[in-house]
């Protein structure tokens, strides 16, 4: 059995087939619906059920307040229709030639550029250009199917080379693995299976509005992507980001970015510490990085935020730009970072 799902305001149709989540069903007709994790962790994919009836699964209601739930908002990426559904959402306009693939990747580099986190390069398939978005994510299959999601750090390249930032979650089988922490330890030329591209984070460029990026720790990496990408385009886009962590060592592209704001015009960078120690000499900001921008732009009601890192820190962004700073939600754009799901 199969239901019909009508997004609004587009009218776009397509059909869901029974078990299958409205987020799912939408991509696979090439209808782009806002999302990131696909786990019901980020609510990105949060929309409007206007009429029809679904399993909405438990997460909803962990993660969006009551009030949303009243109105009738649920998580797609998570909702079974067993109804034909009316649905309120954003559709988001991708290019054609980017369609999301399985395919062999080769392990190219791996460089531990802190204790925690490995950079790896990615060489994929060259017979066919890897299209995607600066700011997207790809999966790696594991052998038993499980799945690890990592941003590309690098914009696409003509070598369809990318370039990842994993942060070791120890115990987690996959990062255990990059980190040779288990009983075998990732290799150069090792091939591993992967898909993408995926998610809804990328820069909006038909927008000319400033930039606030938000950044804890490897969320650095698709903010990376999208600036890399900004640099080849010659936007004079004025943009800020912000990089957060606990420690100065977090900050593990540090000298990138200040060669940014060096070089680009437009572009500025403040990087913001927690928990400094003494030895760390920290003489720069310090304390949550979210609250650094709310002093330093107070209005951000003609701002786009890019916000990507720990759940709390995102989630508390989104809070608190929004009812403190005027900024408008449909402006927040945020890309989950569940790498807590590697801890299993
Ligand atoms: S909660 Fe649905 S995409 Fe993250």
């Amino acid at each position: 059995m199969s239901f019909k799902v009508t997004v609004f305001p587009s009218k776009h149709e397509f059909q869901v087939e029974e078990g299958q989540t409205v987020l799912d069903a939408a991509l696979a007709a090439d209808i782009v619906l806002p999302y990131s994790c696909r786990n019901g962790a980020c609510s990105t994919c949060k929309g409007k059920v206007l009429s029809g009836s679904y399993e909405a699964g438990p997460n909803p209601a962990h993660i969006l307040p009551p009030e949303d739930l009243d109105q009738g908002y649920t998580l797609f990426c998570q909702a079974r229709p067993t109804s034909d559904l009316q649905i309120e959402a954003h559709e988001i306009r991708m290019a054609s030639d980017i369609q999301i693939r399985k395919m062999p990747a080769r392990v190219m580099a791996l460089d531990k550029v802190a204790d925690d986190v490995m950079v790896i390069k990615l060489q994929l398939p060259a017979a066919d250009p890897f299209r995607y978005y600066a700011g997207q994510y790809l999966e790696f299959i594991m052998r038993d199917g499980r799945r690890r999601s990592y941003s590309m750090a690098s914009p696409p390249a003509d070598n369809n080379l990318v370039e990842l930032h994993i942060r070791h979650m120890a115990g987690g089988a996959f990062t255990d693995h990059v980190f040779g922490a288990g009983e075998t330890q990732m290799k150069v030329r090792e091939i591993q299976r992967v898909e993408g591209p995926f998610g809804s984070f990328f820069l909006r460029e038909d927008s000319d509005k400033p930039v606030v990026f938000l950044a804890s720790g490897t969320g650095f990496a698709p903010i990376k992507a999208i600036v890399e990408r900004m640099i080849a385009t010659g936007s004079q886009r004025q943009a800020v980001l912000y990089w957060g962590g606990r420690r100065p060592a977090d900050l593990y592209m540090d000298a990138i970015a200040r060669q940014w704001a060096e070089t680009m015009p437009n572009f500025s960078y403040v990087p913001v510490i927690s928990e400094a120690l003494p030895e760390d000499a920290w003489s720069g900001r310090n304390g949550f990085v979210h609250l650094a921008v709310l002093k330093d732009i107070p209005d951000l009601s003609g701002h786009q935020v890019y916000a990507c890192g720990a759940p709390v820190m995102v989630d508390s962004a989104r809070r608190d730009f929004c009812a403190q700073a005027g900024l408008s939600e449909d402006e927040f754009y945020a890309d989950a970072f569940t790498t807590e799901a590697d801890a299993v």
